[in-house]
């Protein structure tokens, strides 16, 4: 697959068929994913890759969780800046409206935030959820490292036509997460990433962008 194809087809896909992942696909991507760049070569990242009984215990603990109506554990990073300020507000308000109409929930149902995250907890379905995790000691850099990491899993991961969605939502649950991958509390939940093939006869969701002449500034060129 070319790499503006990958790029372009990359999206996040909130439902998923059962279709089981083959691990050798797994592999080649997050071997493949190696080559990803970091800062100083410290490939920060720590990845667990959670399928099978694991992740359906996991997934029943966190919805358990979500329908409990369970604010989350602590966080260890904002998810957003407090004070979100125009244009990413509008950025965001647009996304969101858009997921919602998506998703099939009103902007006013009261329950929508449980719905969310219960459907989050359930991985959109995926047969695979992959966790990435930071040492505790790394700083902003290495965090944008992993998001260059993930980005590159995602792509490779169109390439053996699969999908994915990035899930910052894990954070809420991110003892039970760690709990269950056995990750040591040196570690940071930077995010989950939801794994497989799409589900059949669901209109894909294409998020808009803002115009390249908003966040791109030519100079001497
Ligand atoms: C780090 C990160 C965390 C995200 N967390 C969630 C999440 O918890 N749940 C969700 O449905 N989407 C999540 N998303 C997906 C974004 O909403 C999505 O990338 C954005 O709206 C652009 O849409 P697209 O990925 O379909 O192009 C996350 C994306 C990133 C990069």
């Amino acid at each position: 697959m070319d790499v503006y194809e990958a790029v372009d087809s990359r999206r996040s896909v909130r439902a998923f068929s059962d279709e089981p992942v083959a691990k050798e696909a797994l592999e080649r991507v997050l071997a493949a994913a190696r080559r990803a760049p970091s800062s100083g070569n410290l490939q920060p990242w720590h990845v667990y890759v959670v399928s099978g009984e694991p992740l359906a215990e996991l997934k029943r603990r966190a919805t358990s969780r979500a329908m409990a109506g369970d604010p989350g554990d602590e966080r260890e990073y904002p998810m957003y800046p407090t004070e979100l300020t125009s244009p990413y507000l509008d950025r965001f308000s647009a996304a969101a409206a858009q997921r919602y109409e998506a998703l099939g929930i009103e902007r006013d149902d009261l329950d929508r935030p449980k719905k969310i995250a219960a459907l989050n907890s359930e991985a959109f379905g995926a047969p695979v959820v992959l966790f990435c995790y930071l040492d505790r000691t790394m700083g902003p850099g290495q965090w944008g490292d992993a998001g260059m990491y993930l980005q590159t899993v995602m792509l490779l991961l169109r390439a053996e036509g699969l999908h994915s969605c990035p899930q910052v939502m894990w954070t809420m649950y991110r003892k039970t997460v760690s709990q269950l991958v056995g990750a040591d509390d040196g570690l940071v939940l930077f995010c989950g990433v939801a794994v497989g093939f799409e589900k059949e006869g669901v209109s894909p969701l294409r998020t808009g962008r803002a115009d390249m002449s908003e966040t791109v500034r030519f100079i001497g060129v």
